[in-house]
């Protein structure tokens, strides 16, 4: 076994991942964090390392776990790794050596057969937010980038009203090809997957994840709970805070939940530093 998740890790290391993320829940944080920039300018990195998490999370903030994954047990397992702090060219080169490799992908022979094109990621590579989706549709399929359909419209909406550009965000999804009939992802496509978004994450280095619908929350953070129950406070993935909401394709469906969303934003944002209702 060991040496199995030896060789698991050589391998991720040759595809770029520099550190394997824990998946921890901590309660929300009082204060805002220090470093984070003011409404008006689109938060980036902070100069300084982020000040530490709180070490010991509450019972009563752990998501109910699903039975771990081999992956998460092997996550568990490789504490040792840490982020690094990769300069914007070494972003772009690993991002693009492992958008190669998804490119080529066969792990999952149904989608591989199906697909138009993988779905990487978009967005900056230096992004301290990164936003997980659950899957590319009909229109990302076609296009070749995650959001740009429907959903799309309405999330770009969302980053505007929380005065950020697309630009400014990392973005990409649980799977990078679609489901047939845009079904949802089984959990061995997304554990096939998941290499390629823990790859993606480690190389992005985010301070903050947003997981948009339960397909996301549940996958990256092993848990069966539902998503209108995981809303509202922050766990953490790596050293990512990590905060789930509603899909926009749900808000689409139940547009009355947008203000939920709304809500989720502002509380995202305070915890940046950035009041989202100053005008
Ligand atoms: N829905 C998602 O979850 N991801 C996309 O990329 C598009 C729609």
């Amino acid at each position: 076994m060991h040496r199995e998740v030896i060789q698991e890790l050589e391998s991720w290391r040759r595809a770029g991942v520099a550190w394997v993320p824990r998946i921890e829940p901590v309660l929300p944080a009082a204060a805002p964090s220090p470093g984070a920039k003011t409404a008006t300018t689109p938060p980036d990195r902070p100069a300084s390392p982020p000040a530490p998490l709180p070490a010991a999370p509450q019972e009563t903030d752990m998501p109910k776990k699903a039975t771990p994954s081999p992956l998460t047990l092997l996550a568990d397992r490789c504490t040792t790794f840490q982020p690094l702090e990769l300069a914007r060219p070494d972003r772009e080169s690993r991002l693009a050596a492992l958008k190669e490799r998804v490119a080529a992908c066969q792990r999952c022979s149904e989608l591989a057969r199906t697909r138009t094109q993988t779905v990487f990621g978009v967005g900056n590579p230096e992004a301290r937010i990164v936003f997980i989706g659950e899957a590319p549709g009909a229109d990302e399929d076609a296009k070749g980038e995650p959001f740009v359909g429907r959903a799309g419209q309405l999330l770009n909406d969302i980053i505007k009203a929380c005065r950020l550009q697309r630009e400014d965000i990392y973005i990409c999804n649980i799977l990078r090809c679609r489901p047939p009939g845009n079904r949802l992802p089984s959990f061995a496509e997304a554990e096939n997957c998941r290499e390629y978004l823990d790859g993606q994450l480690a190389i992005v280095n985010p301070d903050y994840i947003v997981c948009w619908g339960s397909c996301a929350a549940k996958n990256l953070l092993g848990t069966e709970e539902a998503i209108g129950k995981l809303r509202g406070k922050f766990y953490t993935y790596g050293r990512a805070r990590v905060l789930c909401t509603y899909h926009p394709s749900y808000l689409l469906r139940n547009p009355a939940a947008k203000k939920d969303v709304w809500e989720d934003m502002k509380f995202l944002f305070k915890e940046m530093g950035v009041d989202l209702t100053a005008k």
